[in-house]
């Protein structure tokens, strides 16, 4: 463990995991998911430069909650949490951690041991190397062992390294943007790569009134329609599209029985768009969607069944003040 005061270089290590062979590029994906039915494309591909920028501003918005409450949750509780596991711990990240959350989670790991490892996974190499340098620099006693790559495969490489007890951490109700099947897919290659007795801390969004769901994903400033039809800018930049933005309508709808929020991009009229770089031209009948995200919530007793499929017992769960999202400490078995 490096010693507080070492030099901000010596105390960051950056590991490049390659994507797994076979993997499918932006263009095969949108290829498939344009000519499937329904139409479908996958919300990983929101997040280029702006979309990654409208989604911070999404996450300052009144109307989206989840954020400010996550972060309620940790400032009133983070020091319980990171003693809850009772012996000095390491932290693993899946995201790149620049966020004010994971802040408040190292410095109160610091006040109670001194020295920290902090481990971010992201597919962004920038992300990471911007946000660890900022870290190492404000926190004298933190050391950084970042991984750059797609989080499945960063898990099943096995490169990852640790000397404590771990506390994983996935917040933000970002496992909510997993079809179920992936999700205990994630779970169970995280729970492999932890020891029985490791934390995993999961930031989830609680299921609530319609109103309030649907109004978090459909903003009235059009931040989140923005944010959606991003993705056919993106199509049109990288593969030579045409898709004519003011021709869909960022539409969403809770779809109760499966507790997700779905966001949709709907045709106004019928279309044909052809993107150059697929060879594809793909027509579009009035009204038609395209799913772009699903969002899930949870009640607590869905993370007790999710992490339970992983090898995972909920210990402790934590909510805000006005019971719409949780923080949960799940522990390996
Ligand atoms: C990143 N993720 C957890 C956000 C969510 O709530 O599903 C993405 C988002 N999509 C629209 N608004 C925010």
């Amino acid at each position: 463990m490096q010693s507080a005061g070492t030099a901000v270089s010596d105390r960051f290590e950056l590991i490049e995991v390659p994507h797994a062979s076979g993997a499918a590029s932006f263009a095969e994906d949108v290829a498939a998911g344009l000519n499937a039915s329904p139409k479908r494309l996958s919300s990983k591909y929101l997040y280029d430069r702006i979309g990654s920028a409208l989604f911070d501003a999404i996450t300052h918005l009144p109307e989206y909650y989840l954020s400010n409450a996550e972060t309620e949750i940790l400032r009133e509780s983070g020091w319980e949490i990171v003693r809850v596991l009772d012996e000095p711990i390491d932290f693993l990240e899946l995201g790149s951690g620049s966020a004010v959350k994971t802040r408040l989670l190292i410095a109160d790991a610091l006040r109670v041991q001194g020295s920290l490892r902090y481990s971010p996974i992201d597919i962004s190499t920038d992300a990471l190397r911007t946000s660890s340098l900022a870290l190492v620099e404000a926190y004298p006693g933190l050391s950084i062992r970042a991984y750059a790559g797609d989080y499945f495969d960063v898990l099943a490489s096995k490169t990852l390294q640790f000397e404590r007890r771990k506390l994983a951490m996935f917040m933000g109700s970002n496992i909510g943007n997993y079809e179920p099947g992936e999700a205990a897919r994630l779970l169970r290659l995280l729970s492999a790569a932890l020891s029985p007795g490791d934390g995993l801390l999961l930031g989830t969004d609680l299921k609530k009134d319609r109103a309030t769901l649907e109004a978090a994903y459909d903003d009235p400033l059009g931040v989140t329609a923005a944010f959606n039809k991003n993705i056919l800018e993106r199509i049109n930049q990288q593969l030579g599209g045409n898709f004519d933005l003011r021709n869909f309508a960022h539409v969403v709808h809770y779809d109760e029985e499966r507790g997700s929020v779905d966001s949709f991009l709907e045709a106004r009229r019928a279309a044909d768009v052809f993107v150059e770089s697929i060879g594809a031209r793909v027509a579009f009948s009035e009204g038609e969607r395209i799913h772009t995200e699903s969002s899930y919530k949870f009640s607590d007793r869905d993370v007790a069944r999710l992490g339970a499929i992983a090898g995972f017992r909920l210990s402790s769960t934590w909510h805000d003040r006005a019971q719409r999202f949780s923080v949960h400490l799940l522990v390996r078995t």
